[in-house]
């Protein structure tokens, strides 16, 4: 297996061992002033005598994000060499690759580690499961599954978009992952791609695992219920499917009198009135959203959901109320598991 270090992401400048020979940067998101600057500042910090403290000027940046963006880049080079005891961290990508509302480093590492514990009480099988990531963003689950695909498992994501598909491409082991790019339509994601629905290019009863992290909580009812049962078609008998949702249930319901305007949640740093799934989406009786682009933000009701799963044939074997709820939960989003 390849390791992350060949990936582009974390490809070193050659020569010298200082801060400045390590650093990776993108062109569009840091200036060289600013690496310049937060290298020195490092290299100081690496190499002060504690008799002797120097008094640091601190960078001149002050966009949060940039600054951010620059100690991430210095830092997760240095932390993956640091890393003991969960191997697959050091897949993680840094922060302009890392999506799905999450971008700091623990939150993706602590959000691995969550879809990681679910994948593992739900397989039945530890070693060598085929698994398909729908939605795979930059590849979260896949850094998730890695423990699980073994000698002869094997990872597919598929995302509407190429960018994603190609940084993954470029980034993961090629023996193990492999991603493709699905040309359809998304009107948040994919606005210009023209096609409605396609069938994954992926063969019938081919998959131990099927797993999509915020990606039904993007799709309107014909395109939720349309893969919902390509979901069905590509696993093996007897395979799951952990997806999450914004499930409209009683869990909701009783949200709705906790929510403070203002307020960021109780277990999650987004604001509670944010999700009040009040509107329906494009008139679904089924699905409902919180803004003026359903695509934003998509919750489904109870109804919707039974439907969803009868007509796809696929049963619903566990369920974990996500924090959006304003209760405590496993993650943020709903999270379900289905058996085929
Ligand atoms: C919120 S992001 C989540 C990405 C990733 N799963 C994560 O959690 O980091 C939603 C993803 O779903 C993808 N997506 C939206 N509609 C899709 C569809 N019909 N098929 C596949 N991917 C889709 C988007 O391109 C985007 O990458």
């Amino acid at each position: 297996m390849s390791n992350s270090w060949n990936s582009p992401v974390y490809r070193l400048i050659p020569g010298g061992n200082s801060v400045d020979s390590k650093l990776w940067f993108t062109k569009k998101t840091m200036s060289n002033s600013i690496i310049s600057q937060s290298s020195k500042l490092i290299n100081k910090l690496l190499s002060r005598n504690p008799r002797n403290e120097e008094v640091l000027e601190p960078p001149v940046e002050t966009d949060p994000q940039k600054i951010y963006q620059e100690l991430d880049s210095q830092f997760v080079p240095r932390d993956q060499e640091y890393i003991k005891r969960t191997k697959n961290l050091r897949l993680l990508p840094l922060e302009p690759f890392r999506r799905g509302g999450k971008y700091s480093y623990a939150e993706w590492s602590h959000v691995v580690g969550i879809f990681q514990t679910i994948m593992y009480m739900h397989l039945e099988n530890k070693q060598n499961n085929r698994v398909l990531d729908i939605g795979c963003g930059t590849g979260i689950l896949g850094i998730a599954a890695e423990p699980f695909l073994g000698e002869s498992g094997h990872y597919v994501g598929i995302d509407v978009l190429k960018e994603d598909i190609e940084f993954c491409t470029e980034h993961f082991p090629k023996e193990t992952y492999s991603f493709q790019h699905l040309d359809v339509h998304n009107t948040v994601y994919t606005p210009e791609q023209a096609s409605k629905h396609l069938p994954w290019d992926q063969p019938d009863n081919s998959f131990d695992l099927v797993t999509a992290l915020s990606v039904w909580t993007h799709m309107t009812e014909e395109t939720a219920f349309y893969y919902f049962k390509e979901v069905a078609r590509v696993l093996k008998p007897g395979g799951k499917a952990l997806i999450t949702f914004f499930h409209l249930d009683d869990h909701y319901e009783k949200s709705l009198s906790l929510r403070k305007e203002g307020e960021k949640g109780r277990y999650h740093m987004t604001p509670q009135s944010r999700w009040v799934f009040k509107n329906s989406a494009y008139e679904s009786k089924y699905f409902f959203c919180v803004g003026k682009v359903p695509e934003n933000a998509i919750g489904i009701n109870v109804e919707g959901m039974e439907k969803m799963q009868n007509e796809a044939g696929l049963k619903r074997i566990a369920y974990y109320p996500g924090n959006w709820k304003e209760i405590p939960g496993a993650y943020f989003q709903d999270v379900m598991v289905f058996q085929k």
